[in-house]
């Protein structure tokens, strides 16, 4: 066991960790983030997603030992339930879930894709979004609600135009 810093949503704290421990239960145990799950444990499923510097990863594949320092975005950071973050509100209002257990993941991935392509098409989303699995198949929503998110996401930017543009 040795301690190890973490930073996540913001909060950057010393925890004790065994070194072939995965990052999933030193999530759930030190930080209490429990939207971050553990499926398959391998690297396979998406369930365990965290943005790390703003990339998704699996934090089933983090061993303890190897996380010291890193900055880490999961879920929790997102939205609060009176004011849900866009993405959040958009899975919500296009059902992307069924028993939901996959959709912290699914939230964190989008949100990578579209930090880095807030244009994405479906297709692009659909690729981005291949390393998190859905086994109640909620595929069809999920990508509705993405395209729905990145529409939102990019609201504001159209709303200050309008607001700078000269009436014609
Ligand atoms: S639990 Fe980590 S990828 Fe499946
Ligand atoms: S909503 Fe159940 S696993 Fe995706």
């Amino acid at each position: 066991v040795r301690l190890i810093e973490l930073t996540v949503n913001g909060l950057t704290r010393q925890v004790a960790a065994a070194e072939t421990e995965s990052l999933v239960g030193v999530l759930r145990r030190e930080f209490h983030t429990l939207a971050v799950r553990e499926a398959c444990g391998i690297g396979i499923c998406g369930s365990c997603t965290v943005l790390v510097d703003g990339e998704p990863r699996s934090a089933c594949l983090i061993l303890a030992g190897l996380a010291d320092g890193l900055t880490l975005e999961t879920v929790e950071g997102l939205g609060t339930i009176e004011d849900l973050h866009p993405i959040q509100q958009a899975f919500v209002d296009r059902s992307g879930f069924q028993c939901s257990y996959c959709t912290p993941g699914f939230i964190l991935t989008a949100k990578a894709i579209l930090a880095a392509n807030p244009n994405a098409t479906r297709e692009e989303i659909r690729d981005g979004l291949a390393g998190n699995l859905c086994r109640c198949g909620s595929y069809t929503n999920i990508l509705d609600a993405v395209l729905d998110a990145a529409e939102r996401l990019r609201a504001p930017a159209a709303d200050e135009r309008s607001t700078t543009e000269p009436a014609t």
